[in-house]
């Protein structure tokens, strides 16, 4: 084995599907470059698996670059590991020690049920977002957009909120498994723009009780949320949220 490469057991929670018990496995990887990330770690063990004949891990993902909010699970207790503010897409094996032994686990929140080993169903989170996440005015096309002048300030807040991409962290980091921080950053993206406003109370109330509906709990100021946003949303968008109603 090269002085620079790895070895990692992975001890991933496997559970073919929501009707059948879960265990966690463990997965001894050798001779890894620190270059991996953890996901292509994740596909190397599933070559493994299959190759072997067995059942490969399920796990989300899509942009592998910190975009889409597909990917997401626990590492060693914390939502999208060790580094902050970083997906799990993008967390690389050189954060890690030879020898570590990596505890993979899936979101746990009622809201989000388990399909099959680290992969939960979010589509609560595109409940919420129908209940009124949207703008309904006629935005017309982009030059048209374009001559609707915003103060900077407003376009750059708007703008940080508007970076949620909608990965559940932040409802998994949660004691209480609330949603209050997606909700409050797609809220405060919306309100502080000029096309949001028509609808701005209505929405508000419709995406605060679309989440309780959903079966996310309250915040409690517990914090977990924004320590663990790969796109580092502040809490401060939940007390707006609040105090706007
Ligand atoms: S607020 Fe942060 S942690 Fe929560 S869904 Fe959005 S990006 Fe993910
Ligand atoms: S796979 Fe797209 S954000 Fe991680």
């Amino acid at each position: 084995m090269s002085s620079a490469s790895l070895r990692l057991t992975l001890r991933i929670w496997r559970q073919e599907s929501p009707r059948q018990p879960g265990a966690f496995v463990s997965y001894p990887l050798e001779e890894l470059s620190p270059d991996l990330s953890l996901l292509e770690a994740l596909d190397r063990l599933n070559e493994q698996l299959l190759m072997a004949g067995e059942r490969p891990v399920s796990f989300d993902h899509d942009c592998r670059e910190g975009i889409c909010g597909a990917c997401g699970f626990m590492v060693n207790g914390q939502a999208h590991g060790p580094q902050r503010a970083t997906s799990v897409c993008q967390l690389y094996l050189r954060h890690f020690r030879d020898g570590n032994k990596l505890t993979l686990e899936p979101w746990r929140a009622r809201a989000f049920p388990l399909q099959q080993d680290l992969s939960v169903d979010r589509s609560a989170f595109d409940r919420v977002l129908a209940a009124g996440g949207y703008v309904s005015v006629n935005t017309g096309s982009a030059p048209a957009a374009n001559a609707l002048l915003v103060g900077r300030e407003q376009a750059e807040q708007a703008f940080a909120a508007a970076s949620c991409i909608g990965c559940g962290a932040c409802v998994a980091a949660c004691p209480n498994a609330s949603a209050s921080l997606f909700v409050a950053a797609k809220l405060g993206h919306l309100a502080l723009l000029p096309q949001g406003q028509p609808e701005r109370q209505r929405r508000s109330a419709a995406l605060q009780s679309a989440m309780a509906a959903e079966g996310f709990g309250s915040c409690s100021n517990q914090l977990e949320c924004a320590a663990v946003c790969p796109k580092e949303i502040s809490a401060d968008w939940i007390s707006r949220m609040n105090r706007s109603g």
